[in-house]
């Protein structure tokens, strides 16, 4: 089976990397990829964006299956155009149709979506520029702190939690009058303060039946301690010791089961991975979000817990026969630590020469913004390289992370040392 992987970061390095160790997988080519993704297959210069050059190179070189790593093409529709053009349409695609997208490329869209099924999250209502006046009325009636969502894609950085309620008008005025994220916060989602711990479950689905995959917790702070902005993800650790099964039993009877019959019932294609962001709130799950796709980096973390043979159950799902496959799950630790480019989130230098990738003993190292220059690797983004142990306990993959963090340098590097440190029972 030739398979195309679609997407360029850490999480497209590590799917490359567990969809290659099937037999089932005869050749693997990545666009565009990166230089992690190289050593395992083939890059491809292709723009993900440009649909008619992705269906091109898949009729050129008999492409079996398609899988999509990030949300943007599929909120653009590349699973629609595949399945609407002749030749195409034939193809396996892992990633949901452009509606099912709408999961994570309208907040507004998502949050009705629960309401319809009865799926726990946080009340809300969603305002535009003609409704400000009523947005801030609707703050006066909740108790700080305050959380404004833009409703479209804003690269990670469309959720503002308030502190005081002139702060929040503030941001609303911005978001819905200064188009502070330009479309993306032409609708506001404003809604409840959940107080509690966040967890990442994920799944994947034909459609109809669905298989949990490992769960993770992510790090998104850049500071120790949860402090400072908001990254992309410094680090994460998978299993996550308080999903244990009598909470896992309510996500998934709460959660996924009607998420997964409220997409049927509402004649929405969708045929992928499917990402839920929870709060845990003394032990009752509720949805912050959903993507449709891996998280970054708990994609790091989750496919080396995979047993199961990982292609073959992309092919089920793409061939609507998940019912039959048996998924299995490595039960030792998984920890995940992001190496990031000095400055990250903020402005960073790129082009710094990274050292000591062949010292690295006993861990995954996934590339994520990375390229070759010459005979160097080189730094080629703010998150740099997610390093990744898997271990009997969580104490001992976390110390391999670290020993192997301090054994690859570049100018500048940073990453947090306190990774799993608020799970960690021992
Ligand atoms: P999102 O982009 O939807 O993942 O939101 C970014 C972060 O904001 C989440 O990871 C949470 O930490 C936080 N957040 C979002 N919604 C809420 C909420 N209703 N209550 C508390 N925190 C929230
Ligand atoms: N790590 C969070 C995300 O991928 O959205």
């Amino acid at each position: 089976m030739k398979v195309l992987l679609i997407g360029s970061g850490g999480r497209e390095h590590a799917l490359a990397w567990k969809i290659s160790q099937s037999h089932l997988c005869t050749g693997l080519y990545i666009a565009p990829g990166n230089a992690g993704t190289s050593i395992i297959g083939e890059n491809v210069n292709l723009d993900p964006l440009h649909f008619k050059s992705v269906g091109d190179f898949c009729l050129e070189n008999k492409i079996n299956m398609v899988v999509v790593g990030p949300e943007e093409p599929l909120v653009k529709g590349i699973e629609d155009y595949f399945r609407s053009t002749e030749g195409l349409s034939n193809i396996m695609f892992i990633g949901p149709s452009a509606d099912g997208a709408k999961l994570e490329g309208s907040k507004d869209f998502a949050k009705q979506f629960m309401q319809r099924h009865n799926i726990p999250t946080a009340a809300y209502r969603t305002f535009s520029r003609n409704t400000y006046d009523d947005g801030v009325e609707f703050l006066k009636t909740l108790k700080p702190p305050y959380v404004l969502k833009a409703d479209g894609l804003a690269a990670g950085k469309g959720v503002i939690i308030c502190n005081t309620l002139e702060e929040a008008k503030n941001n609303l005025h911005e978001m819905l009058e200064k188009e502070r994220f330009g479309k993306a916060s032409s609708r506001v989602v404003i809604e409840e303060f959940l107080e509690g711990i966040e967890i990442s479950v994920f799944v994947i689905t034909d459609g109809e039946n669905y298989k949990i995959l490992p769960s993770a917790k992510d790090y998104k702070r850049i500071g120790e301690g949860d402090t400072g902005p908001n990254t992309g993800g410094m680090g994460a650790v998978s299993p996550v010791p308080f999903a244990d099964n009598d909470f896992m039993d309510k996500v998934e009877n709460r959660i996924i089961a009607p998420t997964i019959s409220g997409l049927k019932k509402e004649n929405i294609r969708y045929c992928g991975f499917l990402f839920i962001g929870l709060m845990n709130v003394d032990g009752e799950p509720y949805v912050i979000e959903y993507n449709v796709r891996l998280g970054d980096p708990e994609a790091e973390a989750i496919l080396p817990r995979i047993v199961s043979d990982f292609t073959l159950l992309l092919k089920c799902a793409a061939q609507n026969s998940l019912f039959d496959e048996e998924l299995i799950i490595c039960q030792e630790f998984a920890t995940t630590v992001m190496l990031v480019s000095g400055g990250y989130p903020g402005n960073y230098e790129k082009g710094k020469i990274i050292n000591g990738l062949n010292n690295v003993k006993g861990s995954n190292v996934f590339y994520a913004g990375m390229k070759q220059d010459g005979k160097n690797l080189v730094t080629n983004g703010g998150r740099v390289i997610a390093i990744t142990s898997v271990e009997s306990s969580m104490k001992e993959a976390l110390n391999k992370c670290y020993k192997n963090a301090e054994i690859i340098d570049f100018s500048g590097k940073y990453y947090r040392n306190d990774i799993g440190k608020d799970l960690q029972q021992d």
